[in-house]
């Protein structure tokens, strides 16, 4: 080992050690969370309980504010559907909005597909008013703030799955059933169209998000491979459960078909991924994200200030790339684009 690789773990030691303590998954990129010794002694399972208890815990002070039918079917299920979510003129006037988007937004690619993204910041939704009112409905919040254990606010994009609009061999990793993290953590998506069978409908295993003691010998022997076995995202700390596998924890996964208007909340800690498809086709939502830190006992006050943080982050993380993009000459991971590529056919055509 270098000099410099010596300097730069000593550096780092602390920041890795204090990462244990926070959302932060990545076995491959932190050697504490990803040593395959102290995760032989149980640290990986020590956190995926903790996580789960003091999130039951938080879990407790949310209840007066979400409907008992909502809470037995993410008990029971993982995830909360809800048909006719938005009242009928609400999601005509909201999905005009999104189809009429101008600006730009960004557009990722993993194998085939394309995933386009415009956040629904503060400063976006003022000129978005229908958005707005949705990212600020309050049933959806508190629904989203139920699923991930705290009173926080989702991150929320207009959201466009592209299936097969890009020519590629590699395999899109969403495809593959797993957990997101170790953590319970919530992803919600409105609908602006239906979606069938064969054209890409979510897919869930209904009772992954609970800890049975199977489930966490199936974690305590991922974590134990460690990140140089796991590789992929897997390393990453999002963790790919095969058919064997699943088939052994006593889960099945389903596609879960949608009517537009639809609302999905999942616990994305349960196994997940996007449905396959029969052709290219497309799937636009208004779609969020909440992840809080896992061990802090307290539920939170729902204030606008952490999601602002977590705004500022991500517009950093994008300008990051843009100017590694900018210096390699390699394009972005997070590509700028223009807003109409929204209605982009699989030909490539806005
Ligand atoms: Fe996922």
């Amino acid at each position: 080992m270098s000099a410099t690789d010596i300097a730069r773990k000593a550096f780092m030691a602390p920041v890795w050690l204090v990462q244990v303590f926070t959302q932060y998954k990545s076995f491959r990129e932190n050697p504490i969370i990803g040593s395959r010794t102290l995760n032989r002694m149980g640290l990986h399972v020590s956190r995926v309980v903790l996580a789960k208890a003091v999130g039951g815990f938080r879990r407790l002070f949310l209840i007066p504010f979400v409907p008992a039918a909502y809470r037995r079917e993410y008990h029971h299920n993982g995830f909360i559907k809800i048909e006719d979510f938005l009242p009928e003129q609400a999601f005509r006037d909201l999905r005009k909005e999104v189809l009429e988007l101008d600006g730009e937004m960004r557009e990722m690619t993993q194998g085939n597909t394309l995933t386009q993204m415009a956040l629904l910041d503060t400063e976006r939704c003022k000129s978005l008013p229908h958005c707005k009112a949705f990212v600020d409905n309050r049933m959806m919040q508190r629904l989203v703030g139920y699923v991930t254990s705290a009173r926080a606010r989702p991150l929320n994009f207009i959201h466009c799955v592209k299936n097969g609009y890009v020519e590629s061999r590699a395999a899109d990793p969403q495809k593959t059933l797993h957990s997101d993290t170790f953590q319970p953590t919530a992803k919600y998506w409105l609908f602006l169209d239906d979606v069938e069978t064969g054209k890409g409908p979510f897919v869930y295993a209904p009772g992954s998000h609970r800890l049975s003691r199977k489930r966490l010998a199936w974690e305590y022997d991922m974590s134990r491979k460690a990140a140089a076995e796991l590789g992929g995202h897997s390393a990453l700390g999002s963790f790919r459960v095969d058919e064997e596998d699943l088939a052994e924890l006593g889960l099945e996964a389903r596609e879960l078909p949608v009517t537009a208007n639809t609302l999905i909340i999942a616990d994305t800690h349960g196994f997940h991924r996007r449905g396959d498809v029969d052709q290219p086709c497309s799937r636009l939502a208004i779609y969020g994200y909440s992840r809080v830190l896992p061990f802090n006992p307290f539920p939170g006050t729902g204030s606008r200030l952490f999601l602002k943080i977590q705004e500022y982050g991500l517009k950093q993380i994008w300008r990051k790339a843009d100017r590694q993009a900018e210096a390699t000459g390699n394009p972005s991971l997070y590509k700028r684009v223009p807003a109409s590529r929204l209605k982009m056919e699989p030909d490539g055509k806005a």
